[in-house]
């Protein structure tokens, strides 16, 4: 099966790049969110990337407009129903997750190929409640999403050959370099990632050195491109303490276990960069 129509479940900060990457590479796309607020929030994100492409010379006004009318937004799951691969990227909630599974189960054709986006719930959780489960597949982005050339392409024990191919495929189609892994808490990418924020966290909370030291040490001394808590300030504390808390249920592995500071952040609405607090400060 050729993929051409593409839909997106969520058009935030992952939802929104997805759909505008999926875009730029050619494919039509529907997006949608739970509201007419949220979405109109997403797509004015999308054009705002745009016409700063626009304006430093990468993309000719043409362009952009050749990307935005290949994008549809919605918030009526039925517009999902002539797409060939759907990717949902709706908030970490396995409920939720299932309910959006359900409902495109319903209404797609049987060879859509069904995606979650999620970064670390179970895969087989969401395709063992549709009818075709062979055809669901974890696509896993990193954010910034246009910039992150990684895909995961995550497999459950009941994903086909055929979908596992279709998903690498469409992929690198986005100029993404793929890995492919089994459905496994945090798969590759998070399983090592998330101990490391969170020992970040302990560090700064037992006060063995200053936030700035500690990224500058991890900057500087690994050549990663940003230090730790400010990777942590860009995923949003929030998501962060999420998908720790996922693994964490799912393995009982106290690697994932979150630290106090990172709890009372949340709890005080300091979520990094999208609130303007977290670790740092930043101007909205
Ligand atoms: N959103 C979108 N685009 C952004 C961005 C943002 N927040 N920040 C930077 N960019 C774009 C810029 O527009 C620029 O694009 P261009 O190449 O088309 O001009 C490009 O990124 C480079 O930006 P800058 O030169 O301004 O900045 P840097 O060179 O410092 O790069 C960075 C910024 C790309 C964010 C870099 O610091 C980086 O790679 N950081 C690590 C990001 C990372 O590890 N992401 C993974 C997070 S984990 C995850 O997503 C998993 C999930 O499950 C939680």
């Amino acid at each position: 099966m050729k993929v051409r129509k593409v839909g997106v479940v969520g058009c935030g900060l992952m939802g929104s790049g997805i759909t505008q990457v999926c875009a730029q590479s050619g494919y039509r796309v529907v997006v949608s969110e739970t509201n007419d607020e949220f979405l109109n929030k997403g797509l004015a994100s999308i054009r705002s990337t745009l016409t700063e492409d626009v304006a430093r010379g990468k993309l000719s006004p043409q362009g952009k407009d050749s990307i935005l009318v290949r994008i549809k937004g919605t918030t009526n799951t039925r517009d999902f129903s002539d797409c060939d691969l759907i990717i949902e990227a709706a908030s970490e909630n396995m409920d939720f997750k299932k309910k959006i599974f359900v409902e495109l189960d319903r209404i797609c054709r049987e060879d859509t190929i069904l995606a979650t986006n999620t970064s670390s719930l179970s895969v087989i959780d969401m395709a063992m409640v549709t009818t075709k489960p062979d055809k669901v597949l974890g696509l896993h982005f990193f954010n910034p999403v246009r910039v992150m050339s990684l895909v995961e392409v995550v497999r459950t024990i009941v994903t086909s050959d055929e979908t596992v191919e279709i998903g690498k495929t469409f992929s690198e189609s986005l100029g993404k370099s793929v890995v492919i892994v089994k459905d496994t808490p945090g798969f590759i990418v998070n399983s090592l990632l998330i101990p490391f924020l969170l020992n970040a966290i302990c560090m700064l909370e037992a006060d063995i050195a200053s936030k700035e030291d500690i990224d500058t040490a991890i900057n500087l001394g690994l050549n990663h491109p940003m230090g730790p808590l400010m990777l942590s300030d860009l995923m949003g504390l929030d998501t962060l303490l999420l998908v720790a808390d996922a693994q964490y249920e799912q393995s009982k592995d106290p690697k994932y276990w979150a630290p106090p500071l990172l709890r009372k952040m949340v709890t005080a609405g300091w979520l990094g960069r999208k609130t303007g607090k977290g670790f740092y400060e930043y101007a909205l």
